[in-house]
């Protein structure tokens, strides 16, 4: 059976075109960048050279891209490296209560050293108020992380707006900080990025969300932001990052970023009107179906609708069986199946929290598969609702 992976949000394939540039690094240009020969001046280059591609994506300066082990590393390193390196003293970080765990789990630890976190809730298409960042900024708030847009329900967040919030704040109290993070996991390579315009002082990115491999990531550090390593070691990544570097991964990142900058307006463009016929075809065919998250302020490739009466697990799994992948919007935690903290957020009732499902689109996905989901998708959804003790009207 040809299968449809429509779950590009978990992670996306790696692009033939990326892996035919990192292969001669996991063959004959072996050497360690950090040696004195040719074979580690090679290694350098490539990681050097990737530099720059990934700084091009974001608009940033190469000096600016340290590579990370991922999104999650990029997060804890922003969120931690931060915090540490202020003296001991009592600080606030605000973030938003739909950051996915690789923030909310850092902030948790941090909250156990004795940081205040301030978790900003969103509205109901899952936007964060800007002016709810203004109302909570204090003299002791170091950081704010709003994620650039969410994974699960695409909705894209007011950064900019939140980036001149926090500039003024900084203005008028004549201060170097709070410093502003974003987590762009999910809109490096999929929504235009200016580091600049945005206002951030550090963004994650992660290279298996846009084609690239797993295992590698890259934290963007604003020029003059201080921050403290938590990897010790070796010099590398000017000292920040220790441990000899993942180099065909970062080669692969590095051509991952280039395609993805080249490709931008096209492939949004094109996602968009897939993800617009999708979203159409369901609403339209599913009586008591819902849109979550922004209808506009999306993600070009986010599909996350509520299907009323059934689990999202239950349809997960009669697609799977089908040959179609996709997602929930609940986590399997101790064998209890309870809705994700981000359709919680967004104050859906539990039942309709539970019948969420998530497609997500990517730079291979065809029209035929988007019909044909739908195709398949509607018996499930009638056989289904037939044995739920859920009420449809
Ligand atoms: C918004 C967001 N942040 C962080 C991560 C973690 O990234 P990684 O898998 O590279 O550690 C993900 C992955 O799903 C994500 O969607």
């Amino acid at each position: 059976m040809r299968r449809i992976y429509l779950d590009y949000a978990a992670t996306t394939p790696i692009d033939p075109r990326v892996l035919k540039t990192m292969t001669p690094y996991l063959r004959s240009v072996f050497g360690n960048p950090s040696s004195l020969h040719y074979e580690g001046i090679q290694a350098k280059n490539a990681i050097e050279q990737a530099r720059q591609k990934v700084a091009q994506l974001i608009a940033a300066k190469p000096e600016e891209i340290i590579f990370t082990s991922g999104g999650t590393e990029s997060n804890n390193f922003a969120l931690k490296g931060i915090f540490y390196q202020f003296p001991r003293g009592e600080y606030q970080i605000i973030t938003s209560s739909i950051e996915h765990h690789a923030i909310l789990e850092p902030c948790k630890f941090l909250e156990s050293l004795g940081c205040k976190v301030i978790y900003l809730p969103v509205d109901k298409d899952g936007l964060v108020n800007p002016e709810d960042v203004r109302k909570n900024l204090t003299s002791q708030t170091i950081l704010v992380s709003i994620m650039h847009a969410n994974n699960e329900m695409g909705a894209i967040q007011p950064i900019e707006e939140i980036g001149k919030i926090i500039s003024e704040f900084k203005q008028k109290n004549n201060k170097s900080y709070p410093y502003f993070h974003t987590d762009a996991v999910q809109t490096a390579g999929h929504l235009p990025i200016n580091v600049n315009d945005l206002g951030v002082d550090l963004l994650s990115m992660s290279a298996h969300k846009l084609y690239g491999p797993k295992g590698i990531g890259a934290l963007y550090l604003k020029k003059g932001v201080k921050i403290k390593p938590f990897m010790h070691g070796g010099e590398q990544e000017n000292n920040l990052r220790a441990s000899t570097e993942n180099v065909p991964a970062i080669v692969g990142f590095g051509k991952a970023a280039e395609l993805a900058k080249e490709n931008l307006e096209k492939e949004m463009k094109y996602l968009t009107g897939l993800r617009d016929d999708l979203i159409n075809q369901l609403l339209n065919k599913i009586k008591n179906s819902q849109l979550n998250g922004h209808s506009v302020k999306r993600l070009p490739n986010n599909i996350n609708v509520s299907i009323g009466g059934i689990e999202g697990e239950a349809m997960l799994v009669s697609l799977d069986l089908k040959g179609i992948a996709c997602s929930t919007g609940s986590a399997c935690s101790s064998n209890i199946l309870k809705p994700s903290h981000v359709m919680m957020a967004l104050g859906l009732e539990p039942e309709i929290a539970h019948g969420s499902l998530r497609f997500t689109l990517g730079r291979f996905t065809r029209k035929s598969e988007i019909d044909l989901t739908v195709k398949n998708l509607l018996p499930i959804v009638e056989r289904l609702r037939k044995i739920s003790p859920l009420k449809v009207i």
